[in-house]
């Protein structure tokens, strides 16, 4: 069995190119470079990147990394706002998006946030089975916000991330998360 290694790390000016394509590929161009590039220079900003050495299925002879997942938080007081989650079509299903969510809650809580929400579509289904999977919990909808499709933005929160459980639960998660990623061939560099 061949694992392919990920790597996760903050987004550098150098990797937008590889950003702008993959926004492009998962949300058909949410952001652009200039936000991309703010998102980089904010102190108050976590925008990660996922890597991996070779992509599955792919004749990789070239040995070059791939960009495979996106994520982002703001700190926003004790509140973790979280903008941006990501996974490339070819690699879904996979339990990268949940390595994303445990990281971005995993920094969340080591910089003492308490809580941490979002906003989805209310027809975007595998996204909010990932967020109910992690606890988080709706608390309100913004009727008719994405006005292409006429769907609600749903809010949802997750709160307790100073609670003394908490590091249970991301203990819990890691384990989780490390079997559903070596049984589908990928090592996790921390
Ligand atoms: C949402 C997204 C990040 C999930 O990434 P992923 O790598 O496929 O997710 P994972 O394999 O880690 O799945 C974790 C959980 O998410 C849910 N989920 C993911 N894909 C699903 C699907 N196709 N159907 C139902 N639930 C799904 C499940 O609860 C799953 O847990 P399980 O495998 O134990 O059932 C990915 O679908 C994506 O990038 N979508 C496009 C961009 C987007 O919509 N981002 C969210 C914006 S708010």
């Amino acid at each position: 069995m061949t694992f392919s290694t990920l790597y996760l790390n903050p987004l550098t000016i150098s990797d937008l190119p590889a950003a702008i394509e993959l926004d492009q590929r998962c949300f058909g161009g949410l952001w652009n470079l200039a936000g991309y590039q703010r998102e980089i220079e904010s102190p108050n900003s976590d925008l990660l990147l996922l890597c991996c050495d070779r992509m599955q299925g792919c004749d990789d002879e070239d040995n070059c990394k791939h960009s495979i997942g996106l994520a982002c938080l703001w700190r926003i007081l004790d509140e973790a706002h979280i903008t941006l989650l990501a996974v490339h079509p070819d690699v879904q299903r996979q339990g990268l998006g949940q390595l994303l969510l445990y990281q971005l809650l995993l920094r969340a809580h080591q910089a003492q946030m308490n809580r941490a929400t979002l906003e989805v579509r209310s027809g975007n289904k595998r996204a909010i089975g990932l967020y109910q999977k992690f606890g988080f919990k709706l608390a309100g909808n913004r009727r008719g916000y994405y006005q292409a499709t006429q769907e609600d933005a749903l809010i949802f929160w997750r709160s307790g991330l100073q609670n003394p459980n908490f590091a249970l639960e991301l203990g819990a998660w890691k384990a989780m998360i490390l079997e559903r990623l070596t049984q589908c061939d990928w090592q996790w560099c921390e």
